[in-house]
């Protein structure tokens, strides 16, 4: 777990990248495709850990998975032709990876084991396994490690009881082997990138507001996949073009899925307009270009439906919060808590560590800005978006801050202490 210093950012940064490719989405195109029938091309693959998770996952299951020249090939294996793993299925970090296999595993007629790493063994796993039993699964365990002995399902109409895109898709994968249909009706809307991709591989998905209904096909088609860069890694940098003075940066190819992009709409509330250049369609999902400059930010009070479409920017949204004017209020944001962290009292901790008031409340956090970061050792609890929304607070502090682990910033974006010196040069 080695540890790594950020000095303050040189003054004036005008820096240009591009990001990897968007994790929910990498996680989708490889699940999916796997029990698709034909073969798949993926590229831009999501490269960070949490991916190739998944990726060995499915390759534990008989599906044939190679790599070229920055290119993914999955060999769909249709859906019902998984094979049972003897060894437990390691699912590393990666609450994606777990909750989405665990609705295709639901509709297998074999027993599945899934563990994982320590932080995700203390993650919730009875918002899936309550719905997999309801739909005729035998599911033992409300954390890791799960058994899972699937077989037909039944389909049925769920509200799980907190918005996560998690459940959501982990439900409508099983309605996949469900024989009627299975509706999931959400709280609040949530990422939609399941609804999206199933559509595209000629499953019927019918929406009606929060409603989402799918019907079990006969088959999924493979698809290829150009996955755009990920909105969540963007948005450290967005920050930091927001925060440093005379920063220009621009983030390209960025995916601007409206249901991850509630960051940009509440900077723009806090005087960070970010510019949208060439919005386009790539693979079924809006992408633009993006440019952040700096700028005065006030404070803000956020809460409801924005929360789940920035649910995983709120530690880097903290930081621009720090260093605006007035307070910032986040609440109903109670899921930051059953993170890779529990982010609401890792954020609260950090930042009070640089010598800013924040407060943790249940569902959210209280951050009285206009601060200055002084240095500090930061601790990420082996949690990447900690780790990358502390090396941008890092920039923008006084005198530089210790993080006491790089490592874990590779479990969505292995790349990111690279791009980060070019903010120091
Ligand atoms: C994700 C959904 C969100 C998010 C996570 C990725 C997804 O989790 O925090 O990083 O790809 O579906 P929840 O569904 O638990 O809110």
């Amino acid at each position: 777990m080695p540890a790594i210093d950020v000095a303050p950012a040189a003054p004036g940064a005008s820096v240009e990248l591009t990001v990897p490719g968007d994790k929910s989405i990498s996680h989708r195109a490889v699940l999916l495709n796997a029990i698709a029938t034909g073969e798949a091309q993926l590229r831009n693959l999501g490269p960070g850990a949490d991916v190739r998770s998944s990726m060995a996952c499915m390759r534990q299951l008989g599906v044939e998975i190679d790599e070229r020249d920055g290119v993914v090939r999955v060999y769909g294996e249709g859906l019902d032709g998984l094979r049972e793993s003897r060894p437990p299925l390691d699912c590393g970090n990666s609450g994606t990876t777990t909750r989405l296999i665990s609705g295709i595993l639901a509709g297998q007629p074999f027993t599945s084991v899934l563990v994982g790493d320590a932080s995700l063994s203390r993650r919730p796993m009875a918002r899936i396994a309550k719905p997999l039993r309801l739909m005729g699964a035998e599911v033992e365990g409300d954390m890791l490690p799960l058994t899972i002995r699937g077989g037909l399902l039944r389909g049925i109409e769920y509200q799980p009881e907190v918005a996560s895109a998690q459940v959501k898709s982990c439900v409508l994968l099983a309605g996949l082997f469900g024989g009627t249909p299975t509706t999931v009706v959400e709280p609040v809307a949530t990422r939609d990138h399941t609804e999206r991709l199933l559509r595209a591989m000629g499953t019927r998905v019918d929406l009606d507001g929060w409603r989402i209904t799918v019907w079990p096909p006969d088959k999924l088609e493979a698809v290829d996949i150009d996955v755009p860069g990920d909105f969540s890694s963007a948005a450290f940098w967005l920050v930091a073009g927001l925060i440093l003075p005379d920063a220009v940066v621009t983030v390209r190819n960025v995916g601007m899925n409206e249901s991850r992009t509630g960051l940009l709409d509440v900077l723009a509330e806090m005087g960070g307009e970010i510019e949208i250049r060439d919005l386009r369609q790539v693979g079924g999902e809006p992408v633009a270009d993006l440019v952040a400059r700096h700028a005065s930010l006030r404070g803000v009070t956020i809460g409801g439906e924005v929360i789940p479409r920035l649910i995983d920017e709120v530690p880097v949204l903290a930081v621009a919060a720090a260093l605006a004017d007035g307070t910032t209020t986040i609440r109903d944001a109670a899921e930051l808590r059953v993170k890779e962290s529990d982010r609401i009292s890792a954020v609260a901790r950090g930042l009070s560590a640089m010598g800013v008031q924040a407060e943790e409340l249940p569902d959210g956090l209280i951050i009285r800005g206009g601060a200055s970061l002084s240095g500090a050792t930061l601790e990420t609890l082996g949690d990447h978006r900690l780790a990358m929304a502390w090396a941008i607070a890092g920039l923008a502090s006084r005198d530089g801050v210790r993080i006491d682990d790089r490592d874990c910033a590779s479990i969505s974006y292995p790349s990111f202490w690279s791009d980060l010196e070019r903010f120091q040069a």
